[in-house]
């Protein structure tokens, strides 16, 4: 038998060729004709990962039969070893660890099976799109590999209008979210591995020939000019396209080419432009012949001047809060209203104009909420600690993340910083990867700001800035915990902090834990005090950087690690949140605050 498993384990191993899904995502899926599949699923741990073997059956949903032997197939069918009528329930969307007690620390395989009912339509096309899954998805739909996707927290999406059947229809997925040195995060990160269909899953229905694509954003350093694109998908790629924004009076009618692209630009004196305070959206309305998509989109410029960063072309400081999409409360990954709302809502009450979304792309929901409440925005791809960047495999999963990541939230005015890093040791290998990246990031979007979260050299008294990375970035990020991992709390207001550039720094990272409700003398750590005094010294220090043009405080609310062992204590959390996962606010919460009102 083992023989024969190492056989079909090669075959596992080396089946047959990736097919990978689509980056040009449909723009803007929740205003499409969709039916969202979201709900109690069919699902089977599989800790070895067998499932995907022929003999097994369980892509093709194969059930026994009764056992007639005619002396060829010596094969007992009544013999099959999986049923996924009968298998454990699971929600989708949802971690898998908080769900399930026995799953909390779960790291592998997981099948998720979900029956649908359809009619197609003729003249209709449908895709699947997933909003995310946790590490890498492999997709069936009734026995037929769709494809594969790697990377937990962007879209994703399969073409099925071959593979839909009417009437009944079977959509399997295997979720594995194995971590890996050669992954995108790599193999140790301080954010526990919640697996599975984290986001929703939505069947979309469009026409032959639909708008797919749409850019729709106010032109670099013009604030009366938008400009943009949109792009057809289908057979009738060269047709007129209507782009309306009725507020402002504005409609142009463009003629799509052959490729289904076409540019669009609109002046108007009359645009109340998109900030924090006056979060303005307008209704913008594109039309074909046979499709029509509704989206709500601001309009504001984003730059930098020397040091500083201009919002529609006057200086701001961005004080805010970071985040890990854990959810407030009820913890696991976040992926509904409620839990940004509530998030977003806490980083409001801190004062916050900005948040920095770490340490990859959250759920849409939180970046169109941002949109709503006046967020701005830095949004993040988890290239983090110590990724394998000699590898091209490596430097092609993360450019794809990126670009699906730029292509789902192209059209939100929040976000105005692309990050390409986090805490990566300078090498040549990572200098060429990272340069890269922001290459690619300007190339498909030059309204935006680029960025990385550095690490500062620290020197007698002196922080630096001369990471080489620092050249090829709009704006300069840094992390540092100055009274907590180095250095006397006490130190802080006497650190020099230089920069071998002259560009805007925003301290993306400072903070110290707590356990929320531990109190007592200053300098007794874990206590709240011993967190709020560090971070008196940290606002005097920040107030002295004279080219700061921005923090987030590390971190909004306490999240789950896999790093953080202390019992009682941290109890695998990173408690360095200024408000506890069940929604206590810390000392700490109101020195910043009061920083915040001063900024
Ligand atoms: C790092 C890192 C974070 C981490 C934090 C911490 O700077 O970027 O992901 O959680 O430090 O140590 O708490």
């Amino acid at each position: 038998m083992k023989k024969a498993y190492l056989f079909i384990f090669g075959l596992l191993l080396f089946g047959n060729a990736e097919i990978l899904a689509q980056v040009n995502l449909i723009q803007n899926v929740s205003a499409r004709k969709t039916v969202i599949l979201d709900g109690v699923w069919d699902s089977q741990v599989d800790v070895v990962g067998v499932g995907s073997l022929a003999r097994f059956g369980l892509i093709q949903d194969r059930k026994p039969t009764k056992f007639t032997y005619n002396g060829d197939n010596p094969r007992n069918t009544e013999l099959v070893e999986q049923d996924m009528d009968v298998a454990e329930k699971i929600n989708v969307p949802g971690d898998w660890n908080t769900q399930k007690e026995k799953l909390f620390l779960y790291e592998g395989n997981l099948w998720y099976r979900k029956k649908f009912a359809v009619i197609p339509q003729v003249n209709k096309r449908y895709f699947l799109y997933f909003g995310a899954v946790n590490y890498e998805a492999t997709v069936y739909l009734n026995g037929i590999k769709l494809g594969q996707h790697k990377g937990g927290f962007t879209p994703f999406q399969f073409e099925i209008t071959k593979e839909l059947k009417s009437g009944e229809n079977k959509l399997l997925v295997n979720a594995n979210n194995t971590r890996g040195e050669d992954n995108i995060p790599t193999k140790i990160a301080d954010w526990w591995n919640y697996g599975g269909i984290t986001r929703s899953v939505y069947l979309v229905e469009e026409p032959e020939t639909f708008i797919a694509d749409y850019f729709i954003q106010l032109e670099k350093g013009k604030l009366s000019e938008i400009k943009g694109w949109v792009k057809m998908s289908g057979s009738q790629k060269a047709q007129a396209v209507n782009v309306e924004i009725p507020e402002l009076g504005l409609k142009q009618s463009v003629q799509t080419d052959t490729t289904g692209y076409a540019v669009i630009n609109f002046s108007s004196k009359k645009i109340q432009h998109w900030t924090p305070q006056t979060p303005k959206l307008y209704d913008v309305t594109i039309s074909s012949a046979n499709d029509n998509v509704k989206d709500k989109i601001g309009f504001r410029t984003i730059e930098t001047r020397g040091t500083e960063i201009l919002l529609n072309g006057k200086p701001i400081f961005l004080k805010g809060a970071a985040i890990h999409e854990e959810a407030p409360f009820r913890t696991g990954r976040c992926y509904s209203e409620g839990d940004a709302r509530t998030l977003l809502t806490w980083a409001k009450e801190l004062g916050s104009n900005y948040i920095r979304l770490a340490h990859y792309p959250h759920n849409e929901v939180m970046t169109r909420m941002a949109d709503e409440m006046g967020l701005l925005v830095w949004s993040e791809v988890p290239i983090y600690w110590n990724v394998k960047f000699e590898k091209p495999e490596v430097y092609a999963n993360a450019e794809n993340q990126l670009l699906e990541n730029i292509s789902r939230d192209k059209n939100r005015a929040s976000i105005i910083l692309w990050s390409v890093a986090n805490e990566t040791n300078e090498s040549e290998p990572r200098l060429q990867f990272l340069k890269k990246l922001l290459e690619k990031t300007k190339s498909i979007d030059p309204t935006r700001l680029t960025t990385a979260a550095l690490l500062p050299k620290e020197g007698k008294g002196e922080f630096s800035l001369d990471d080489p990375l620092g050249e090829f970035v709009d704006v300069m990020g840094c992390n540092e915990y100055i009274g907590w991992y180095t250095l006397p709390a006490e130190l802080a207001s006497s650190i020099k902090w230089t920069s071998k550039y002259q560009k805007p720094l925003i301290i993306s990272e400072f903070g110290a834990e707590a356990v929320a409700g531990l109190h007592g003398k200053p300098d007794e750590i874990w206590t709240e005090e011993y967190q709020n005094r560090i971070f008196e010294n940290q606002v005097k220090m920040l107030n002295s950087i004279s080219f700061l043009q921005g923090t987030s405080v590390w971190v909004l609310m306490d999240f789950r690690s896999p790093l953080r062992l202390l019992p009682i204590k941290q109890d695998f959390f990173n408690r360095k949140g200024i408000v506890s996962e069940k929604g206590i606010k810390k000392m700490a919460f109101y020195t910043l605050k009061t920083w915040y009102e001063t900024k």
